[in-house]
């Protein structure tokens, strides 16, 4: 079956990095029958020299029509200085929310290769595979009141609020449940329903679903508070985490470093099943557009080919594909291959095309 795919590369090493899985893409169709109706659209600061926005409402659609979206990375200092509806990042915040892609994916996996990157002890950090599912549509970023208003004695007061609705908590936590299923069965859920009433909602609403739908899978709560110190203390006790927008901003962020390196990262953003049960989903590396590295050929590819493996899993069904291109990364790594960003003493330091190169070339042996 020949899936739809929209490829938005976007500014800096988007394009660069984006490169190197069309290398993928191309073997995977030559020796493993991938079949794909491939559209390259511009975003970003690009979109914006070319057609005056950061996206067209023609790219949304092509988004809408699409089975998965492959995002790049949007953001150029050359337009730091626009009013913000005209800022390059404004097109992943749009396509975040007309394709309402509540769930976002962020897998923390430790390549055994690379545990000299992280900053924690190996034995801490060693095999770890956990998944934060985090909340992206709703909660304090989103909830009303906010703003900042001014008070009769002439000081001021800022305002944000924490709303979650139980058909919001259902829907992220299902797709955490529905993980858990395919990965190691567990699921932890965390809010702060000590001091919070949201979070006391979080909490019910996750156990009541555990108990009607997912009796199968182990579920655990945790304390943001508690979560964030047991992510540096003895992260492998997780394997999927789901919470709310805010605590899985930072704690996102924090597992994210346990790895050690931003250009390993990929993540996966999932909205609303459609009434024809296909399910709106953005994959991209978790870095931005890296203005520094920009032009040098020396980007880390690997994040970007990682998200298009979850892509392949998530969206396309072609989990033997994704475990390949798993494999042949962790391969590459294996036999001593660094980009810039992950180099250590010993290494063989490579630019991002030979590193793509080299990753298609493992595949060819797998
Ligand atoms: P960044 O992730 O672009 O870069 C942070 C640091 O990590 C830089 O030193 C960069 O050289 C390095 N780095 C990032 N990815 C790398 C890779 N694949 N290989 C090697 N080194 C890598 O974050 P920064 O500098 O805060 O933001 C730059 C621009 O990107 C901004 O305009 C920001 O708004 C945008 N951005 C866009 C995102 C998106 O499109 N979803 C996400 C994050 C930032
Ligand atoms: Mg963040």
């Amino acid at each position: 079956e020949t899936k739809k795919l929209l490829v938005l590369p976007g500014d800096g090493i988007g394009p660069e990095v984006m490169r190197e899985v069309a290398k993928v893409v191309q073997w995977l169709q030559a020796a493993r029958g991938l079949k794909l109706d491939i559209a390259e659209e511009l975003v970003g600061g690009a979109s914006l020299a070319k057609h005056g926005v950061p996206i067209r409402d023609e790219v949304i659609a092509l988004a809408k029509e699409a089975d998965a979206v492959l995002f790049g990375s949007v953001g150029d200092p050359a337009w730091a200085h626009v009013g913000f509806d005209r800022r390059p990042e404004v097109a992943i915040l749009r396509l975040r929310s007309e394709l309402e892609l509540f769930a976002n994916l962020r897998p923390a996996k430790v390549f055994d290769a690379l545990i000299d990157a992280s900053t924690l002890k190996p034995d801490v950090v060693r095999g770890l595979d956990i998944m934060i599912v985090r909340e992206t549509v709703g909660g304090i970023y989103f909830g009303e009141p906010r703003g900042i208003e001014t008070l009769p004695d002439g000081s001021r007061r800022g305002v944000n609020t924490e709303v979650y609705t139980t058909g919001e908590i259902e829907r992220v936590a299902r797709v955490a449940f529905d993980l858990a299923r395919v990965r190691r069965n567990r699921v932890t859920s965390i809010e702060k329903c000590n001091v919070m009433e949201s979070g006391l909602l979080w909490k019910e609403v996750v156990t009541d679903l555990r108990q009607r739908v997912y009796p199968d899978v182990e579920l655990t709560h945790m304390l943001a508070d508690n979560c964030a110190m047991q992510l540096v203390r003895n992260p492998l006790q997780f394997d999927v985490l789901v919470t709310g927008n805010l605590f899985g901003d930072l704690l996102s962020d924090l597992a994210a470093m346990l790895t050690g390196s931003l250009g390993m990262l990929p993540s996966a953003t999932l909205g609303a099943e459609q009434a024809d049960g296909k399910r709106h989903a953005l994959y991209e590396p978790i870095h931005g557009s890296a203005p520094d590295i920009a032009g040098k050929g020396i980007a880390n590819p690997l994040a970007q080919i990682l998200s298009f493996a979850m892509l392949l899993r998530y969206s396309f069904d072609r989990e033997a594909d994704a475990v390949l291109i798993e494999t042949a990364v962790s391969n590459v790594l294996a036999s001593g291959l660094r980009t810039a960003d992950i180099m250590s003493e010993g290494m063989a330091r490579v630019g991002t095309s030979v590193m793509g190169d080299a990753v298609v070339k493992e595949l060819g042996k797998l």
